[in-house]
């Protein structure tokens, strides 16, 4: 089966104003892209971005969203706010949310279900800590994620599952294939068994992927795309990622 990629770019805490520039270069160099193609930039630069690429197939999403629809919850934003600005995704159980803001699977969960009920494809993020992994734990912990934060009525349409171990990102370490290659293909027969499109669900993997290794990490089997943090803030490099897929 062909599974359409998703590259996905994640800025985290990055981009001003000026950084739209990136974007503008990014359409230019990548006028028909042969993957699907997503940024998610901070909440201040989503409605500016939706307008930086109208026209091209590019999509932009958000990187976190409240699980309640509207309400006394300052500071945060609903799902519903997210379309409302043109966003069509939203991530959701980033590790660094999990561990600078205490979310738990349960959290995770409910806001990816708060995505879906606004029309979102929600990005749910996965991954193992590097004490998990030396213990032996990681694919336990990784399954446990998703059982535990998989949204009722997820669809290979509207979910899309990011495995991110918690020690690539950022630092420049990637595992080694095989180990992506065995938790991509656990991840597959778990959503086979939970979900009747479970094999047409995009399992992108993230952390540290970089112009040199992404042809070779995305070539994987059931490796459909790639979350990209750090290199999907250049044009040059997010573009030749895209190239990659
Ligand atoms: P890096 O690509 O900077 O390692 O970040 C990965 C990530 O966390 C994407 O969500």
């Amino acid at each position: 089966m062909t599974i359409r990629p998703l590259i996905a770019g994640n800025w985290k805490m990055n981009g001003l104003a000026a950084s739209l520039g990136e974007v503008h270069a990014l359409r230019e160099a990548q006028a028909a892209p042969a993957c699907d193609v997503l940024i998610c930039p901070p909440a201040t630069l989503i409605g500016a971005m939706v307008a930086a690429v109208q026209g091209h197939p590019m999509m932009v999403g958000a990187q976190d969203c409240h699980a309640a629809e509207s309400g006394a919850h300052t500071g945060d934003l609903s799902a519903e706010m997210i379309a409302d600005a043109g966003g069509s995704a939203v991530i959701v159980g980033h590790s660094e949310r999990r561990a600078d803001h205490g979310e738990d699977d349960a959290a995770v969960k409910a806001k990816a279900e708060a995505a879906l009920r606004a029309g979102l494809i929600a990005i749910v993020c996965i991954g193992e800590t590097e004490e998990e992994r030396d213990a032996g734990r990681a694919l336990d912990v990784v399954l446990g994620q998703l059982a535990a934060s998989l949204p009722a009525g997820a669809t290979a349409e509207n979910t899309v599952i990011a495995y991110e171990p918690v020690w690539a990102i950022g630092t420049g370490r990637v595992p080694e294939i095989a180990d992506i290659a065995q938790m991509h293909d656990a991840l597959r027969d778990d959503l086979k068994d939970r979900l009747s499109d479970g094999a047409s669900v995009r399992l992108l993997y993230g952390g540290s992927m970089k112009p040199g290794n992404a042809a070779e990490i995305l070539a994987v089997e059931n490796v459909n795309g790639g979350l990209i943090g750090g290199a999907s803030l250049k044009a040059a490099d997010f573009g030749a990622i895209i190239a990659a897929a």
